[in-house]
């Protein structure tokens, strides 16, 4: 039976120390939310510390994904486009889906621990752009690496057929994250409420 490799030392150490950075901040988070003075009531400091929290890595996430497939573009290099476009697809379902649902239920929570009302236009907004950029992730991105995936596995990244998806995928991506920068000034500035 083989042994398993020995994990290097350095990289243990590298895993402690992020999971004892994740702990501390956990622990600040919680300290803070409970203490806010700004918020009607513990539950809402709660989950307004993680909608917010949350949105940061999902729309800060999206925008880097942006930037790394802009740089790709320009460089006109295939593999690297390619490359980008796979760490996108895997990005999106594993993390930005996820912690995009956490930000719309954390939204949703702090609505039902509050009297803001549903009708206001920045809360419309919010709804309206939760429901746009999930629709396009499921009915327009979705379908769009599923084809793409078979498309390398039968032609190879470097397909021209494959690089026009690609850009059509990387292109989808960018409208989404610029959907989600406004709901974002949207819920920062709450205008004309
Ligand atoms: C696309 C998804 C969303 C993103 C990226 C997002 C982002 C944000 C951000 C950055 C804030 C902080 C604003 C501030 O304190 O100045 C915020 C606050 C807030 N969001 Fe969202 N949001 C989203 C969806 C929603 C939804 C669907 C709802 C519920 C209808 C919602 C309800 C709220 C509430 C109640 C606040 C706190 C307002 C306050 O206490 O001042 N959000 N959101």
């Amino acid at each position: 039976m083989d042994t398993p490799a020995p994990v290097p030392a350095e990289e243990r150490n590298s895993g402690t120390l992020t999971y004892a950075l994740l702990a501390i901040v956990l622990v600040v988070a919680a300290i803070f939310a409970l203490n806010s003075t700004a918020v009607p009531n513990h539950w809402y400091g709660l989950f307004k510390a993680i909608h917010v929290t949350f949105a940061v890595l999902w729309v800060g996430g999206g925008a880097m994904i942006t930037i790394l497939a802009i740089v790709a573009e320009r460089a006109n290099d295939p593999l690297h486009i390619a490359q980008v476009a796979r760490q996108a697809a895997t990005v999106g379902e594993k993390f930005f889906a996820p912690v995009g649902l956490v930000t719309f239920l954390m939204g949703l929570a702090m609505m039902f621990n509050t009297n803001w009302g549903w009708g206001k236009f920045w809360v419309v907004i919010g709804l309206v752009g939760y429901a746009a950029t999930f629709a396009i992730g499921i009915g327009l991105i979705a379908p769009t690496v599923k084809k793409l995936q078979a498309m390398i596995e039968a032609k190879g990244p470097t397909d021209p057929d494959a690089i026009a998806l690609i850009k059509r995928v990387m292109l989808i991506t960018r409208v989404d994250s610029a959907l989600l920068l406004l709901v974002v000034l949207d819920m920062v500035t709450k205008p004309f409420s």
